[in-house]
């Protein structure tokens, strides 16, 4: 394989499986993997846990932006080579996976300062390339010349699906219905929000993985990446 390194781009919908193709591409190329989402849950959490979220669930956008200074957001790798997210020094990997903070996430990301904090660490951790890193304007906004840059999709009804099964079996107490009016609920603020919304950069490769197995899908993204690092 080339010596060059270069940077992956994984963008698509929620639950869209983008974290588990990152995660694997990463680990099977070397690559670092960030999952771009975890900082945004992240600030999400900060911001429901010092009551800068009203009731109607809208953040207080004010509030949200002056506490950005104080809101450090670290990963830290695990013996097994997993990495959790870590908030002024606490690990909150499981935190930030719960329907409270799903539910928050979309108008505290569509903060614009919220954003411009986000990418501009979001880019200082792809200086030295080498990363694959998803989410939902990383070959659009965050590294516009990435050399390999993913789209993913998949039906609402799959996707929902897929994170339903992963809620339960880490034990959560959820409804499909909950979870599939969740996805249809972010979709639509995540590809309608003025800053930076969701969309396919005119250079990215589409994948719909709806039929698709894990093999076949390690098989397709290595094959890609073969292609960008010029093999
Ligand atoms: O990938 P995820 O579902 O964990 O992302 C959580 C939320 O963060 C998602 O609803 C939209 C937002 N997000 C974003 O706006 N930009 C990114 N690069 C990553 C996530």
């Amino acid at each position: 394989m080339t010596d060059k390194r270069i940077i992956i781009a994984i963008d698509g919908y929620s639950s869209s499986g983008k974290s588990t193709m990152a995660r694997r591409l990463a680990s099977a190329t070397g690559y670092r993997y960030i999952d771009s989402g975890a900082m945004y849950r992240a600030v999400t959490l900060y911001a429901l846990d010092h009551g800068l979220i009203g009731a109607d669930g809208n953040p207080d956008t004010a509030a949200v932006v002056a506490a950005l200074p104080d809101i450090h957001i670290d990963f830290v790798v695990q013996p097994d080579g997993s990495q959790h997210t870590m908030l002024n020094g606490e690990d909150v990997e499981t935190e930030i996976r719960r329907l409270r903070v799903s539910n928050a996430v979309s108008p505290v990301s569509a903060i614009p300062e919220v954003r411009h904090a986000l990418v501009a660490m979001q880019q200082s951790l792809g200086e030295g390339r080498g990363i694959v890193m998803d989410g939902r304007d990383i070959g659009t906004v965050v590294f516009p010349d990435a050399e390999l840059k993913i789209f993913v999709d998949a039906s609402a009804e799959t996707r929902a699906q897929r994170r339903f099964k992963e809620m339960l079996d880490k034990g959560a107490q959820v409804s499909y219905e909950d979870v599939l009016a969740n996805v249809v609920h972010r979709d639509h603020i995540d590809s309608t929000r003025a800053e930076s919304p969701l969309r396919r950069a005119d250079d990215a490769i589409a994948l719909d993985n709806s039929d698709m197995s894990l093999e076949e899908q390690d098989a397709w993204l290595m094959q890609r990446f073969k292609e960008a690092c010029g093999d």
